[in-house]
């Protein structure tokens, strides 16, 4: 499966999903790559060190995207692909090979915003491909204001794409990305992010394919 982070706004969580996200299918016992497609290559850099091992391709132009994609397909069970920041050709090329497009989303009404146009490029990607990749919100650095989130939440509603589970502001994400690891690695003050970002990846990719009702990853 080829799960892609995109998003036409920068610092929505993209990364840090990419990085937790191919750390724990490894964890699951898949075989996991990251391909990194973003030119500032942070997202390659944090995962060598949170998991030496990885295997890592940094693939920066439509052309590498497109003729490299189908053969790690074959090669890797789950093919994590963190996008750039923007609606750019990459992102395009990656929204035709994608099965799923996670889209982070921040909480302000400009982050929607950038949600709305990233989401009208997953539509036309859709249509060319005639259904996939599917597509879902997830909000980030929701803060404690409940008000907030369920604004969030309606707006999200209206753009009409499914809505993740979403993940609080937390100093452990940072924390993760200054040490090279993850978040379930920094003991007790990573604890509420490790259960909320692994409740988050578990509600989309159930570990088991038998009952996948609801599930994307087996859809
Ligand atoms: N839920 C969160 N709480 C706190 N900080 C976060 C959260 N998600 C991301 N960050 C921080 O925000 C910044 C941007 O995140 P990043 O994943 O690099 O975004 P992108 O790849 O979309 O540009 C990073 O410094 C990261 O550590
Ligand atoms: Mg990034």
């Amino acid at each position: 499966m080829i799960i892609a982070l995109a998003n036409s706004k920068g610092g929505v969580g993209k990364s840090t999903l990419a990085v937790h996200l191919a750390v724990w299918w490894q964890e699951q016992g898949a075989k996991v790559t990251l391909v990194d497609a973003d030119a500032q290559g942070a997202s390659s850099i944090w995962l060598h060190e949170a998991l030496p091992q990885a295997a890592i391709f940094r693939l920066q132009s439509p052309d590498d995207i497109l003729d490299r994609m189908p053969g790690l397909q074959r090669d890797f069970k789950q093919v994590v692909v963190d996008g750039p920041a923007g609606l750019s050709e990459v992102t395009r090329a990656i929204l035709l090979v994608s099965d799923l497009a996670l889209l982070p989303c921040g909480p302000s009404v400009l982050d929607l915003r950038a949600a709305h146009e990233a989401i009208r490029v997953v539509r036309q990607a859709q249509a060319i491909r005639h259904g996939p990749p599917q597509a879902a919100l997830v909000p980030n650095k929701l803060q404690v204001q409940y008000r907030l989130s369920r604004e969030l939440l309606e707006s999200a509603r209206s753009l009409e794409v499914p809505c993740t589970d979403g993940l609080r502001l937390r100093q452990a994400y940072a924390d993760a990305a200054g040490q090279g690891t993850v978040v379930w690695r920094l003991g007790p003050r990573g604890e509420a992010a490790a259960s909320e970002i692994k409740g988050l990846f578990h509600g989309l990719f159930r570990p088991e394919p038998k009952d996948d009702a609801g599930s994307v990853a087996n859809g």
